[in-house]
């Protein structure tokens, strides 16, 4: 089609829906410019535009409670009872079986920026160990290869960016030689983007020629590994169950065979694993069930008074925090895109960069003057025809790296002491003495490669390669 066609055809579409105001510049632009700016038009969703304007950008940003929402039954950590304990030894044995066979793969979502970390660049190569100071993404991919070791099949990685971040991220991997890992076992995926809107539902430019857009969020990790083709890689490589990380944990135990074992028994679609909440306002997704449905509710959405309610015996009625960790089925992906299924959006008022259309200047706003929007891989819950949540332990498992040095628990310096600390459990669990200062805090520094062990059972046949610990030692054990 020809380029005044096409702008005939988007200029009419873009006035049905009130947009018209894209094309203010096209005197300006030049033929790359016309070609580009027509091209993100074209792929606009016209068709729920006006329903996500009205539903999301125009109406008050509070999220609809469901009706009646109650706490959801879980597995507790360990095993409570002799038949609870049967079962979790037939889940482990089950779970090893299929990483074996190369069933389940690992997806890590890792769009996102760490604006909030204050570093500049993609998280996953955040320097994060405490004595050989490995980025998340090294620490991960020694992880995967670890695995394969143990369960003798090369596990895949399916790594999901953003235009934000992807060049970035595959540069990254390439100069580090995928770190040990081989390149096919690699792939690399970018997520979506969405639009972005002026607070009045008018979508912003960001040049002349560009409209203003931002990732689509880790929902969009679903649709995306659909169009990306990995689903097909997956399909094609007999690879059934998803484990679904984010990027900035450093404690994950990527493929833990008691997690994917109770999945798989009880049949669910997409499971969960959560912890106990450090308090009732932790910043962490609160699982319960909505009308039923296993949900989560993002603290942010979740009323203080309801986050605070408590039991008779006085434990917290949302006790359970999301840690973003799940697995999920392949088939369960297939299914959502063959129905063409569609996440609610979460909405987030920001400052956001636009050209302004009287004057054609680009303007770095002071205050918040638009809307992202997101969806979240989590808000597939309720979707699935069953759904599990595994309890686990916080420090063996979950230690995010989001603020920055300065503020909040969930800096790098406590994250490097919990991964310290866990590591130091393991050796202590096989009887290496761990040197302690007089206030009983760790007087050492450790680190274990997933070379030497993944999980605290791999420690027991290392026994002999630990040397003792005295105090200010810095100990690597690889
Ligand atoms: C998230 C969860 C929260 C959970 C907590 C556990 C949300 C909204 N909240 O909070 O329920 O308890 O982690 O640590 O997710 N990402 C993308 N693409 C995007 C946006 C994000 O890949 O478009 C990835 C990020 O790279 C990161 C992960 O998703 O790996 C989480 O994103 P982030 O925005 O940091 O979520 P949190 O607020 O930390």
């Amino acid at each position: 089609m020809k380029i005044e066609e096409r702008y005939e055809k988007c200029s009419r579409l873009l006035q049905e829906y009130k947009q018209k105001h894209l094309l203010t510049f096209w005197g300006q632009l030049d033929e790359g410019g016309k070609d580009n700016l027509l091209k993100q038009i074209e792929e606009l969703d016209f068709e729920s535009l006006d329903e996500k304007i009205h539903q999301y950008i125009k109406s008050s940003s509070a999220m609809k409670l469901p009706a009646k929402i109650e706490p959801v039954p879980e597995y507790p950590a360990l095993p409570q009872n002799a038949e609870q304990e049967k079962k979790y030894t037939e889940a482990k044995r089950l779970g090893s079986e299929l990483l074996s066979k190369g069933k389940v793969a690992a997806l890590v979502v890792a769009g996102g920026q760490g604006t909030r970390l204050g570093f500049d660049g993609p998280k996953g190569d955040f320097a994060i160990t405490p004595v050989k100071n490995k980025t998340l993404f090294q620490l991960f991919a020694e992880m995967i290869k670890a695995s394969g070791e143990k369960y003798g099949f090369e596990q895949r990685w399916y790594i999901m960016t953003s235009p934000l971040n992807h060049e970035q991220i595959q540069k990254i991997f390439k100069d580090n030689n995928f770190y040990g890992l081989k390149e096919r076992n690699i792939f690399i995926f970018q997520q979506g983007t969405e639009v972005n809107f002026s607070l009045d539902g008018k979508i912003l430019l960001e040049e002349k020629d560009t409209l203003a857009v931002s990732p689509d969020g880790h929902g969009g990790s679903l649709k995306a590994l659909h169009k990306s083709g990995a689903i097909a890689d997956m399909k094609a490589g007999g690879i059934e169950y998803i484990s679904y990380f984010q990027v900035d944990n450093p404690l994950i135990n990527i493929f833990d065979p008691l997690f994917i074992g109770l999945h798989v028994m009880n049949e669910s679609e997409m499971s969960s694993k959560a912890l106990t909440k450090a308090g009732p306002l932790e910043k962490v997704g609160n699982f319960c069930l909505a009308d039923g449905k296993m949900k989560i509710i993002e603290y942010s959405d979740l009323p203080a008074k309801l986050a605070e309610k408590k039991n008779s015996d006085g434990s917290l009625v949302f006790s359970l925090g999301s840690i973003a960790i799940h697995i999920i089925n392949r088939s369960f992906v297939e299914k959502l895109n063959a129905a063409g299924f569609a996440l609610p959006y979460h909405k987030a008022v920001k400052k956001i960069f636009y050209v302004d259309l009287q004057s054609g200047q680009k303007i770095e706003p002071e205050k918040p003057n638009g809307i992202k929007l997101e969806t979240f891989v989590f808000d597939a819950l309720p979707l699935a025809g069953k759904s599990i949540i595994l309890e686990t332990i916080r420090s063996e498992e979950f230690a995010p790296v989001k603020e920055d040095q300065s503020e909040g628990p969930d800096n790098p310096v406590v994250a490097k002491k919990m991964m310290i600390a866990r590591w130091a459990s393991w050796l202590a669990q096989a009887g290496v003495e761990i040197p302690k200062k007089p206030d009983g805090s760790i007087d050492c520094v450790i680190e274990i490669a997933p070379s030497f062990a993944i999980c605290r059972e791999d420690i027991e046949k290392r026994k002999d390669k630990i040397p003792q610990i005295k105090s200010g030692d810095v100990v690597y054990l690889e």
